[in-house]
């Protein structure tokens, strides 16, 4: 797996031991590896660049460090934002607003004003409501606002019902129809200027049909459009290799997405999230007491489905397994090892008072004793960006990994931050 990989009984993160990070941060702690970083942000950029001149906008929310964010941008990546939180974020970590889409169905007038004075280059639609609300604010600040049409292009993308995005029953973009009707009028927006047409389908997406169905749709509704239209955005929600799914390569992606949009003259935008961040972290916790019930066996973190929400609320799964280990795992991660072996089957669970608050169930992993560091692979996207302070846990530390260094990127959050924003009456 880029950027982690086993070597002599241990989980390296580039050239450096899971563990002797964690001994210096504590768990539970969320480690990244800036090269995998880069190389997933580099070959999806090479792939789509080779067909036709695309702006990759990595999807902050997927992970929104700014010290991550930084090293992207001075890649070349734009963003993709959805608050004016993550405008902020881009551009404290010298992202170019010249190369930042800003989605979202309900941005509010001060995140509308606030892009606005930034000069972003695009705001991603999604009612026409919010584009009679963009026009009154860019004229009451003397500016032309450049938009784009988000469509609702009907389609399954055949993803969790919780992420699915692209058809009517979901609250995203415009239907065809409207759209149509909206674009007609657009000459009586005189502060907004239609730059671009959108979409985003869900995540993640393993299907090319989907995509290649969707950017005809788009082309379609763009050749009604005035010829200020300079951009096709395809959205995110390229799939991630979690377990022993099959998913296309970038290359193909590309070729589902690139090569009409060339031909039709057009400017590309992808707005790639989880498949640039999500196997370039792990969550480590430590393994605080084990026990079994007579049919089952548990092992209980210190990390919980506050710091990873995804397998509580999507049934996500992620690959586990320990940090110190002499079996090596049997998995579609970790192609280069050799794996395999006999297991009890262990249910992974966090600390935390729900049920739900579980990693994996009936894991056949290596029997986990007290004291083990365990690693929660592919948290990289949506992991740390989504965690919160539920029953009342800090927030864990973030580290990230460049060769032979590492550096804390977050500290752990201590008892003060954890009140800090209450009153004390
Ligand atoms: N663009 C737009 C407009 C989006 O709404 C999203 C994700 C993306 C791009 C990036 O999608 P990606 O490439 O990361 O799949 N929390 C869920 C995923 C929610 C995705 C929301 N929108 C999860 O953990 O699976």
């Amino acid at each position: 797996m880029l950027g982690f990989t086993y070597r002599d009984d241990e989980l390296f993160c580039e050239g450096i031991r899971v563990k002797d990070i964690i001994s210096a941060v504590g768990t539970p702690a969320y480690i990244y590896s800036k090269s995998a970083f880069l190389t997933r942000y580099n070959s999806i950029s090479q792939a789509f660049n080779e067909l036709t001149e695309t702006l990759i906008c990595f999807s902050i929310k997927s992970c929104s460090n700014i010290n991550i964010l930084k090293e992207l941008a001075e890649a070349g990546s734009g963003f993709d934002a959805v608050s004016a939180g993550e405008i902020y974020r881009a551009l404290t970590a010298g992202a170019d607003p010249k190369k930042i889409v800003f989605a979202g169905v309900a941005k509010t007038d001060s995140e509308i004003e606030y892009a606005l004075k930034e000069d972003i280059l695009l705001f991603n639609c999604e009612s026409e409501e919010e584009v009679i609300n963009i026009d009154r604010i860019a004229g009451e600040l003397g500016v032309k606002a450049p938009i784009s049409i988000r469509i609702n292009p009907d389609i399954d993308a055949q993803t969790h019902a919780k992420t699915t995005t692209g058809t009517k029953e979901n609250k995203f973009g415009i239907d065809f129809a409207r759209a149509m009707q909206l674009v007609s009028r657009i000459s009586h927006f005189k502060n907004c200027i239609i730059k671009g047409v959108d979409m985003h389908l869900g995540s993640p997406v393993n299907s090319l049909e989907a995509y290649s169905e969707g950017v005809e749709r788009l082309l379609d509704f763009a050749g009604t459009c005035p010829d200020t239209v300079e951009y096709i955005d395809a959205g995110g929600g390229f799939g991630l290799l979690y377990d022993e799914e099959e998913i296309p390569g970038f290359r193909e992606y590309a070729e589902a997405i690139a090569s009409e949009v060339q031909a039709a003259g057009k400017k590309l935008i992808i707005e790639p999230g989880r498949s640039i961040s999500g196997n370039a972290g792990i969550l480590v916790g430590e393994v605080q007491y084990t026990k079994s019930n007579g049919i089952k066996h548990f092992a209980m973190l210190d990390a919980g489905m506050n710091d990873l929400i995804r397998p509580a609320m999507y049934d996500a799964y992620h690959f586990i397994w320990p940090v110190s280990t002499t079996e090596m795992p049997d998995s579609e991660l970790f192609p280069e090892l050799i794996g395999g072996g006999i297991f009890m089957p262990q249910d992974v669970t966090g600390p935390i008072c729900e049920s739900s608050d579980i990693f994996g169930k009936e894991r056949e992993i290596p029997e986990l004793q007290r004291g083990d560091l365990v690693a929660i692979f592919s948290a990289g996207a949506y992991g740390f960006s989504m965690s919160s302070n539920y029953n009342t846990r800090p927030k864990a530390v973030e580290v990230l990994a460049d060769g032979e260094q590492f550096t804390v990127i977050r500290r752990r959050e201590n008892w003060d931050d954890l009140l800090a924003g209450e009153i004390k009456l």
